[in-house]
């Protein structure tokens, strides 16, 4: 039976997924001390305070703000929410001192452990995936131009509708997610799609909260990735295609200059190159 827009990719279904998967991987600071923890606190209320006085704020948006939380939780939104709007700074701060390539935010819809390929690779994709077939190849290297032999390309990314496997229906599992090990001279070639732009789920309210002020919700289209090798420090970045609308005015503010490819035409679609520089851990 045809699918509905509606069944497709809700946003309480995306964040219903997005929030498991946060809670299955990812361990939390419990440990920072009471006096970092009364810092921080103390200086996010102090800014909500700044700006009820400064825009005096009244009962009405007061309510209408607890009413909105309320529904990014019941949404299972934060992952989202927090990812879209805070996650690029945090990545900015973390990643400060590298000398390697660029990273950029990971997003709510990576999953660990999907399936292990070698250097030269096809994504799992469906039979009849819609899209331009992409060639993705490139190096992994140290910051001293070393080859950084059987390196770690771990990449997902999403369909032609702009729906990622495993947190919209109807899409196998592993679909257009893969672990690709690169050669003994850290190359790799994976044959995938080219992503589309991607649309922050609009039904739910990270969607509301953009309608409202008259934002737009549009990522450019991206390739995630996390780039790792032995005795390096892991990449968490993205790639992303010339020419999209959305690179100048994306939701997540996560492109750098340095993350974008050059495409070239390649048979009945597109081949692009990258390559990693890795700091060592
Ligand atoms: C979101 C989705 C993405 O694909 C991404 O890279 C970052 C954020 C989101 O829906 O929150
Ligand atoms: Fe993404």
């Amino acid at each position: 039976m045809a699918q509905t827009v509606e069944e497709k990719a809700t946003a309480a279904a995306t964040g219903a997924s997005a929030t498991e998967r946060f809670q299955v991987d990812k361990t939390h600071a419990s440990d920072t001390p009471p006096e970092r923890v009364s810092m921080l606190a103390r200086q996010v209320l102090e800014a909500v305070h700044a700006t009820i006085r400064e825009h005096q704020v009244t009962y009405a948006e007061y309510d209408a703000l607890k009413a909105w939380l309320i529904q990014v939780g019941a949404d299972g939104e934060w992952p989202l929410f927090l990812d879209v709007f805070v996650e690029h700074v945090v990545e900015e701060v973390a990643n400060a001192d590298r000398e390697g390539s660029k990273g950029t935010i990971e997003g709510p819809f990576y999953v660990p452990d999907a399936p292990a390929f070698s250097a030269e690779a096809t994504l799992p994709m469906r039979p009849d995936e819609k899209g331009t077939p992409m060639t993705f190849h490139g190096q992994v290297r140290a910051v001293d131009g070393t080859p950084l032999g059987g390196a770690l390309v771990d990449i997902w990314h999403c369909d032609d509708d702009g729906f990622y496997a495993q947190f919209a229906p109807g899409i196998p599992q592993w679909n257009l997610r893969g672990r690709v090990t690169a050669d003994e001279n850290g190359n790799f070639t994976i044959h995938t799609i080219q992503p589309a732009p991607y649309q922050i789920p609009t039904d739910g309210a990270t969607g509301a909260i953009i309608r409202a002020a008259n934002w737009h919700a549009w990522r450019p289209a991206h390739l995630h990735l996390k780039v790792s090798a032995d005795g390096h420090q892991l990449i968490t970045t993205q790639l992303y295609f010339p020419g999209d609308p959305h690179n100048e005015d994306d939701i997540a503010a996560a492109v750098k200059a340095e993350l974008m490819l050059d495409p070239r035409p390649s048979g009945d679609g597109v081949d692009v190159e990258y390559d990693f520089v890795l700091d060592p851990a």
